[in-house]
């Protein structure tokens, strides 16, 4: 979060970190991605980017037999994870770890499964499926969900926060042209319920943010933060039909066949074209703030299932 000021900072993760999770989502969408998967195995070694406090990491522990190495760079929740992980006695199953998942020191072709909810736009599309390619094995999936625009011209304040949070968002069929050249097979896609926003996110979001105020009662910079935080779910009930939250669920080609058909090399591929050029470090962690977007059906997508 190099872009963000210290005292947001401090506000933004003092409401994050006591949430049921970091971004949309829910154990039914997990589940229906999950059914989309071909050929899973029985107990998939499981890799999930961006786990948050690892609330679909635990959905996917319960909706697999399998063992999950969740990781993100974000200590805290990693903690929190591994408490719940215990709690639930899962621990020898889910192996929370800090990392970066631009930089995974992880065995190629070591998963049959990496999930990402909200999370790979973090380091843009096109670089996360070059990052996960490598670690699946051949015929491994990728899942992951994604803020889309659904509508043109968005409100101004719409707009303004897309423009401070995620520049680079784009629409579903973006999104399905980058997992195609990017060595990628779709094998489906829906919208995120608006459930999946508001049950274990917003809601808790509001909660968390009215708990707060008495603490910064008189601390104005704390205050405004707050404001700002607690803007979020207003514009999504507002607005959210001109953006949406996608689940997109892919499958890993053949490294022959990719080149045969997509007629190109790995390191040809750039991405999203609004991805090029970009710096990550400059969207950092900030961009956490960017995903958290709108139900139902983009009406420039095709649905491809
Ligand atoms: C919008 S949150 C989603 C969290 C969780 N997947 C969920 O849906 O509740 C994005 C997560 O990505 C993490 N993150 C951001 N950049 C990262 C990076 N480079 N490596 C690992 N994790 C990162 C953040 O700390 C945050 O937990």
């Amino acid at each position: 979060m190099a872009d963000v000021p210290g005292r947001f900072r401090e506000v933004f993760f003092a409401v994050f970190e006591h949430l049921p999770r970091q971004g949309p989502g829910n154990r039914a969408s997990a589940a229906r991605a999950l059914a989309l998967c071909r050929d899973l195995p029985a107990a998939p070694e499981v890799l999930d980017l961006g786990c948050g406090v690892g609330a679909q990491t635990l959905h996917l522990a319960e909706l697999t037999r399998g063992t999950i190495v969740a990781v993100d760079n974000h200590p805290p929740f990693i903690e929190r994870l591994k408490r719940m992980a215990g709690a639930k006695g899962l621990s020898h199953r889910i192996r929370a770890v800090v990392g970066d998942m631009a930089a995974l020191d992880l065995p190629p072709g070591s998963f049959d499964l990496i999930w990402s909810e909200g999370a790979l736009y973090q380091i843009g599309i096109g670089h996360a499926l070059a990052v996960c390619r490598p670690l699946l094995r051949a015929g491994g999936h990728l899942v992951f969900s994604e803020a889309v625009w659904r509508k043109e011209t968005p409100p101004p304040e719409v707009k303004a926060s897309f423009d401070l949070d995620y520049p680079a968002m784009g629409w579903t069929p973006d999104v399905v042209d980058a997992i195609q050249g990017g060595g990628f097979q779709l094998l489906g896609h829906f919208t995120l319920p608006d459930e999946a926003w508001w049950d274990d996110f917003y809601t808790p979001m509001r909660a968390r943010v009215r708990e707060l105020r008495p603490r910064y009662a008189h601390d104005e910079e704390a205050l405004a933060a707050l404001d700002q935080i607690a803007r979020e779910p207003e514009l999504h009930r507002a607005y959210s039909d001109y953006y949406a939250y996608e689940f997109f669920v892919t499958v890993h080609l053949k490294q022959a066949g990719w080149r045969r058909i997509m007629g190109t090399t790995e390191h040809e591929w750039t991405g999203l074209p609004q991805d090029r050029g970009r710096n990550r470090e400059a969207r950092g962690q900030a961009a956490m703030l960017a995903c958290r977007r709108g139900p139902r059906h983009c009406n420039r997508g095709r649905s491809l299932r």
